[in-house]
């Protein structure tokens, strides 16, 4: 598994003012947003593209375009919706699929509750969106369904992450072969007694839709 904390001032100033207790649900959710497309910069580096040719105004032009099958965007509801347009503003062909996934506070295991996803993704190029890996209970059981639905290899978005989620998905899919990678706009100190990522954000559901 490959891991990439995204270092750039802007992706730091963003996360910084996420994290702030001060900044407001309609703040959260635009930085979110902006900071999603900064990690969808990097997250895209190895997405496939295929040589094209274009005629401009005036000569012929090498370059490229993305090939079939289109990627497949998978954000992990609830918080992973708040991640959805960031994406999509820099790959506006993807699909997208949906899974429902919940932490069980007290076990810290994860439940899906919901899947909307193609039956079969071979050959596809899978983007999961999940703000937080926390214990990486809930990406690694998403990014596990992919797999064993077919996918190529399988990148997840988090705004942040915390050590143990890391090792934990580094573990779950160690020999397995699988291309997976983290993309992060930073790497946090631990978790909590309760699962929470320190210093975090707080909760980044509740953080973008408010307490529901
Ligand atoms: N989920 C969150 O929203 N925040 C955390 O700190 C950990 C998991």
């Amino acid at each position: 598994m490959q891991t990439h904390a995204v270092d750039h001032p802007l992706v730091a100033h963003k996360l910084t003012t996420l994290r702030d207790e001060r900044t407001d649900s309609p703040t959260f959710r635009r930085l979110a947003d902006e900071l999603v497309t900064l990690l969808a910069y990097e997250a895209t580096r190895d997405v496939r593209v295929a040589p094209a040719t274009v005629a401009t105004p005036v000569a012929t032009a090498q370059g490229v375009q993305l090939t079939a099958p289109k990627p497949l965007v998978v954000p992990i509801l609830r918080a992973g919706l708040g991640m959805l347009d960031g994406m999509t503003r820099l790959l506006p062909t993807a699909e997208v699929g949906f899974l429902g996934m919940v932490r069980d506070e007290g076990s810290l295991q994860a439940e899906t509750y919901a899947t909307r996803l193609p039956d079969d993704l071979s050959g596809r190029q899978c983007y999961v969106l999940d703000p937080m890996l926390a214990t990486g209970g809930t990406l690694a059981a998403a990014i596990k369904l992919l797999l064993d639905r077919g996918a190529d290899d399988v990148t997840a978005l988090c705004l942040l992450a915390a050590p143990e989620g890391l090792d934990h998905l580094a573990k779950a899919f160690e020999g397995t072969g699988a291309p997976i990678r983290v993309v992060t706009a930073a790497i946090d100190d631990r978790l909590d007694g309760n699962g929470y990522i320190i210093p975090g954000l707080g909760d980044a559901g509740d953080r973008l839709y408010g307490v529901v």
